[in-house]
């Protein structure tokens, strides 16, 4: 069936496994190109909230649309449409007969290996395999899939329908065609794709993890205020967000298992600095924007 969008031969049918702050956006915007969409959530609590994410970007992709001129009826039909395409479960098995899996479930190494060691039995054999990880290891995964060469890092960027970016990471198992297939995927949905080997961090991360870590080290050191060193990265070097602002937006407890991680598996890495008041922030629970509290205050999505 043609349906007017530049979908990937041989994909048409996307499972997002985890509908939180990744997994919901990669599972709109999947949607909004034209795929079919069968998201899962293991809870019926998080699936709703998941899909009540869904629903409120949508709207505010609807409003921007009719700002630039668009019907409003016809945005409306956009929104219906979208919505439309996207089957939510809580069930593993309804990823039976999807061709693609994109994995957004939450950033530990153990969880991730359990869900891949039962997934390979789940999912139809030719379907492809997608990580969302921003620092776990690719290469393990795939190993413990059962289907290495069908098995990608695709990693996208908070807010998934904002940012222009994917990631496509490739492991010495990965087949050239399911490789090049991934990179199409990620630009029929839109993204600019680049490509890495399964190096920590990949490209972006690596460099504005240890960036981010940096920024908190000169609060640990009392060297600046938190809002002088984001004003100088957003007027001094043109960043949309500083660095502390955009650490609370990403998740302090994100940064630090990141940190974690990387500590345990690269010891020698001087780049991999944990800051103590990313330490003490996460100890109370002040996680940033997830908890409404972090080194700012937030209200939804917004700092005050
Ligand atoms: N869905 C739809 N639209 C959204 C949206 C969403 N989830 N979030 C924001 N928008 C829209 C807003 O509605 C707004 O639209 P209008 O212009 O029509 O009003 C537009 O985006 C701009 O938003 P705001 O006016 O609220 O704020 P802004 O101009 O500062 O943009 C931002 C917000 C895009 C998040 C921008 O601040 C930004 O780019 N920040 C940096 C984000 C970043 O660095 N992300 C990477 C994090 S690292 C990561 O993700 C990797 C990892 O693994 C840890």
């Amino acid at each position: 069936m043609h349906r007017g969008f530049a979908t990937v031969p041989g994909i048409q049918k996307v499972g997002v496994v985890g509908l939180g702050l990744m997994g919901h956006g990669v599972a709109q915007m999947a949607a909004a190109a034209g795929y079919d969409v069968v998201g899962i959530e293991m809870e019926q609590k998080s699936l709703d909230v998941g899909m009540q994410r869904i629903n409120d970007s949508l709207q505010l992709v609807a409003k921007r649309n009719v700002k630039k001129g668009m019907d409003e009826g016809a945005a409306a039909a956009q929104v219906t449409e979208t919505l439309g395409r996207i089957s939510a479960s809580t069930d593993v098995h309804a990823l039976k007969e999807v061709d693609l899996v994109v994995e957004a479930i939450a950033e530990n190494k153990d969880l991730k290996l359990k869900f891949y060691e039962q997934l390979g039995g789940i999912v139809k054999p030719g379907a492809i395999f997608a990580s969302n990880t921003s620092s776990l290891q690719i290469t393990g995964m795939a190993e413990v899939s059962a289907r290495p060469k069908q098995f990608v890092g695709l990693h996208f960027f908070n807010p998934v329908q904002m940012m222009k970016l994917v990631e496509v990471i490739r492991t010495d198992h990965t087949a050239d065609e399911v490789f090049d297939t991934m990179l199409a995927f990620g630009q029929s949905i839109g993204k600019t794709t680049v490509s890495c080997v399964d190096t920590p961090g990949f490209i972006v991360n690596r460099l504005l993890v240890p960036y981010l870590s940096q920024a908190l080290l000169m609060v640990d050191r009392g060297e600046a205020t938190i809002e002088d060193i984001d004003v100088s990265m957003q007027l001094g070097a043109g960043h949309p967000m500083g660095p502390i602002h955009l650490s609370d937006y990403i998740g302090l407890d994100v940064m630090h298992s990141i940190l974690v991680g990387w500590q345990k598996d690269f010891p020698h890495e001087a780049a991999f600095v944990m800051p103590k008041c990313l330490e003490e922030k996460v100890a109370q629970g002040h996680l940033g924007r997830k908890t409404g509290q972090g080194f700012y205050t937030w209200e939804g999505d917004t700092k005050l």
